[in-house]
């Protein structure tokens, strides 16, 4: 793993985008799987800026999303669908038809999560996954306990989630506890992944993740059996991290 220390969330951000535009630069086509949540937004608005620019054409990039709310309306401001279409893909040119975000209709739901996979399987997979990370470890909506051989399914929140989430959500969290989510393996399935921290209050899970055991109790930390992955973390994110020294020299080594 790449583990790179920024010194502060504007930098994160802007490597993370300039990783998204090489990609596309390299590979028109690319498939990315996408987040939600807090931390890639600035991200987002970087990736605006460049397509304003005219650095990065999207106009043959498709997307996966990780997840979305369970029985939530396309249209909901607390849905992923809504959001994705707030902070990124309205302001770009990427056609929308190429943009999924998992349906979480309550009929046929099961049936849903096997397309999911399939249609990025038909897709070729995903070439570059973005991520965040939940304070609890979490990736996607794969909650601590989460198997690593886990794939697209619907899931239950953890209370920590809610909590942390509340705030992004109108009406009651506790009518937000399920959600579904592309599992762990279908996460490992990515060619490249870029995972983002930012913050104090994801130090602990960060350090649990990089440092610590390969645990279904702290799911991100599959990611060490991943062969390409990217910690973009600032200094807050990277405070409980013991091998710092080790990570930079390594950069170094890279650069
Ligand atoms: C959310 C999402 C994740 C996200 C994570 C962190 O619940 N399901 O995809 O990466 O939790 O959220 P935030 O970036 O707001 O801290």
């Amino acid at each position: 793993m790449k583990i790179v220390i920024y010194d502060n969330a504007e930098q994160v951000a802007e490597q993370a985008a300039n990783i998204i535009c090489q990609t596309i630069k390299n590979k028109p086509k690319t498939v990315l799987g996408l987040a939600t949540g807090r931390t890639p937004l600035k991200t987002y608005q970087h990736l605006i800026e460049k397509n304003k620019q005219g650095s990065v054409d999207f106009s043959q990039v498709s997307t996966f999303n990780l997840d979305e709310y369970l029985g939530v309306k396309p249209c909901s401001e607390n849905g992923y669908r809504f959001y994705m279409d707030e902070h990124l893909f309205k302001h770009i040119n990427i056609n929308l038809e190429n943009t999924a975000v998992p349906c979480s209709d309550l009929d046929k739901i099961n049936q849903t999560c096997l397309e999911y996979e399939q249609q990025i399987k038909l897709c070729g997979g995903i070439d570059l996954q973005l991520l965040g990370l939940g304070s609890n470890g979490h990736v996607g909506f794969n909650e601590p306990s989460s198997s690593f051989a886990s794939r697209t399914r619907v899931v239950a929140l953890a209370a920590s989630t809610l909590s942390d989430n509340s705030e992004l959500l109108t009406g009651e969290p506790q009518t937000f506890d399920k959600a579904i989510s592309m599992g762990i393996a279908t996460i490992l399935d990515s060619k490249e992944i870029v995972i983002i921290a930012l913050g104090k209050a994801k130090a602990q899970a960060v350090a649990s993740a990089i440092e610590g055991a390969l645990s279904a109790s702290c799911p991100a930390s599959c990611l060490q059996m991943h062969a390409n992955v990217t910690w973009l973390l600032d200094q807050e994110a990277s405070s409980l991290l013991t091998q710092k020294r080790y990570y930079q020299l390594s950069q170094k080594l890279l650069a």
